[in-house]
């Protein structure tokens, strides 16, 4: 059976020190963790592509406003980090432009060391390989071996059947679909049917992309 991590969620106070990792770069992007100064581009990039987010993978919560979807997600990724339950990340540009977003949760170190993954990209930077380079630096991360990645043996993620760019990244970047297996995933406040995939050390390896 899984251990569930059972920290309270209550305080954004660490436990224990907030693990500090190195930033991840490939190419033109870097992986790293949210701060409090990105939240003025934050808003402009949701402003831009609210309605390129919300055809497949709404992140705002019904009625939720801009800056308190910045609010929950900086929350998130300090939460994740303190109590070792999420790596929620973004990359971003030699200049400093905000990407997207890669996101390891429920992060559970049982019998085997498991996450889900789920990712996002600025409408303004789609189309320019930066989904599949994101999903490159975060799975080489969340399967690469401790101390320097997570450790983690099985990352799932699940897609929406039709949503082919997501489709194309997964199956590049080493996710491997589960033939006949679909999983309700909540989004955006609404329960929707995804296709399955699954990563392995062995599967990111042995990629069909670089
Ligand atoms: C899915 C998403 C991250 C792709 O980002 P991206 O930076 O455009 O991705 P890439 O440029 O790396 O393209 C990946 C592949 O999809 C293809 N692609 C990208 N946009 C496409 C489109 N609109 N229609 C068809 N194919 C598309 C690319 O040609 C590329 O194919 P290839 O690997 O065969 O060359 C982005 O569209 C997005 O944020 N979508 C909304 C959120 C979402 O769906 N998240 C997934 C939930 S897990």
């Amino acid at each position: 059976m899984k251990q569930i991590e059972t920290k309270s969620k209550a305080s954004l106070t660490p436990t224990k020190p907030v693990r500090v990792d190195s930033p991840r770069t490939h190419a033109r992007l870097t992986l790293r963790m949210w701060q409090e100064r990105d939240r003025e581009a934050f808003l402009a990039l949701v402003g831009r592509s609210r309605a390129h987010l919300d055809r497949w993978a709404p992140m705002h919560n019904p009625g939720e406003t801009d800056e308190q979807l910045f609010d929950r997600q900086l929350r998130l990724a300090m939460e994740g980090d303190a109590t070792g339950s999420a790596a929620r990340r973004l990359t971003v540009l030699d200049n400093g432009s905000i990407v997207g977003g890669f996101n390891l949760n429920q992060i559970c170190r049982g019998l085997t060391f498991e996450a889900d993954a789920n990712w996002w990209v600025d409408a303004a930077h789609c189309r320019r390989g930066f989904g599949s380079q994101g999903v490159n630096l975060m799975l080489g991360y969340g399967l690469g071996d401790l101390p320097e990645g997570l450790g983690l043996h099985r990352i799932t993620c699940g897609i929406v059947a039709g949503n082919t760019p997501s489709e194309r990244i997964a199956v590049s970047q080493g996710f491997v679909k589960q033939v006949g297996v679909t999983s309700h995933l909540q989004v955006g406040g609404r329960w929707i049917r995804h296709d399955v995939y699954v990563a392995s050390p062995d599967s990111f390896a042995n990629r069909s992309a670089a």
